[in-house]
């Protein structure tokens, strides 16, 4: 059954987008996205479901008939960037931009729910929706998880739209896609001393100097060359004069890495260099580790669903390198089978860019590929054995 006209839906839907991207929130602030999406769900009867978050919506379609229950989950908010486009439609709010393009993907759920509730009483068993908060903050699919969400749900999905491949084109990989993220800050404490009486002190300048160098041989020699991993110092800040020799400095950076061996030894050799290191010049660390989303790995029976459906659709469907940015997605794929996919918008500029620009051509496409996609899973469900564990 064609429930809407595809034109007319497609015309709605970049109107929703164009909203969202003049008005963009940052994390864990999307007070009036959280009304509007509630707001463009009510329009079409979709009944919303109760929450304890202060932001995000959760809303459920079909369930009259039985069967599993499918998650369709779209990120909403954006990032602290001052837009540089131009658009009519650019950011109305200075030092806030849907740079990331959650616009879209907020877009294209609510056309994938829109279809699907046309259908709702054919369909064979639940839809949920899933409108997450926070996901650049990190924190918002663990709330969502927290929170129950996900109790019930037996398979979920989800896409990041993707500037460096054309519309038309989607990028399906079973195994890791996005890699986990893990932030560090070390201070390093040495004693400070006059410039010219060194003997008198322990340069941490030295010392750090030492630390940031020995952290290059964590990737160049301690993980495997097939392995992949990236250690980066992005931060340094000590001293505050040039006669001075002073009393600590303070390295901020982040470890991105694709499995949870890899992450492990990484994180080992960063404590064990750093320690030691620092302890030759006879500095003192603080180290402080925060652990970020693990790394996105799709199920595998799954992502072959996805690619047998995109490719019926009329997508191209390739392989895509992984990325080493992170996606707390990869959260309730520790949790519940799934897929997340790059979805081709045509992009100029990367993610989190102020010249990031979709073509909206994609944003009906990506609407059709959840709703494809979610109906596949509906019906496939009892076919899948490995679907029980996450692989
Ligand atoms: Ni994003």
């Amino acid at each position: 059954m064609i429930g809407l006209n595809r034109t007319l839906l497609e015309k709605r839907l970049i109107e929703i987008r164009r909203h969202l991207h003049q008005y963009p929130e940052l994390s864990r602030e999307e007070f009036e996205t959280t009304k509007s999406i509630t707001g463009w769900l009510l329009e079409r009867n979709i009944k919303i479901r109760p929450t304890i978050l202060e932001t995000g919506v959760f809303a459920d379609i079909g369930g009259q008939r039985p069967g599993p229950t499918i998650a369709i989950r779209a990120d909403i908010d954006a990032l602290p960037i001052t837009e540089r486009t131009n658009l009519p439609y650019a950011s109305r709010i200075p030092g806030k931009m849907h740079s990331c393009g959650h616009d879209f993907h907020t877009a294209a759920a609510l056309g994938a729910a829109y279809l699907l509730k046309a259908e709702e009483t054919e369909l064979r068993g639940k839809i949920r929706l899933i409108f997450q908060p926070a996901e650049e903050y990190g924190a918002g699919a663990e709330k969502v998880i927290h929170d129950g969400q996900l109790d019930d749900v037996d398979a979920i999905i989800g896409l990041h739209n993707k500037p460096d491949l054309p519309v038309g084109t989607v990028g399906i990989k079973s195994g890791p896609l996005m890699a986990a993220v893990d932030r560090f800050k070390v201070v390093i404490n040495g004693k400070g001393a006059h410039a010219a009486l060194p003997q008198n002190g322990h340069d941490p300048i030295t010392a750090t100097a030492h630390v940031i160098t020995a952290l290059q041989t964590i990737v160049s020699r301690n993980v495997s060359p097939l392995e992949s991993a990236v250690v980066s110092v992005t931060k340094i800040e000590g001293g505050t004069t040039w006669n001075v020799i002073p009393e600590s400095v303070t390295i901020e950076g982040t470890v991105r890495t694709f499995d949870h061996s890899t992450r492990t030894h990484v994180k080992n050799r960063f404590y064990t260099i750093v320690e030691q290191v620092t302890n030759v010049f006879a500095n003192k660390t603080d180290i402080q580790w925060f652990a970020g989303p693990p790394p996105l790995v799709n199920h595998s029976a799954i992502s072959d669903l996805t690619r047998v459906a995109a490719e019926q659709y009329g997508l191209k469907v390739i392989e895509p390198a992984p990325s080493t940015a992170g996606e707390d997605f990869a959260y309730y794929l520790q949790k519940t089978p799934g897929f997340f996919a790059f979805f081709g918008t045509n992009g100029t500029e990367d993610w989190h860019h102020p010249s990031f620009t979709i073509d909206e051509t994609a944003l009906i496409e990506a609407a059709y590929f959840l709703y494809n996609n979610a109906k596949v899973l509906l019906q496939k469900q009892a076919e899948l054995p490995s679907m029980e564990s996450v692989t």
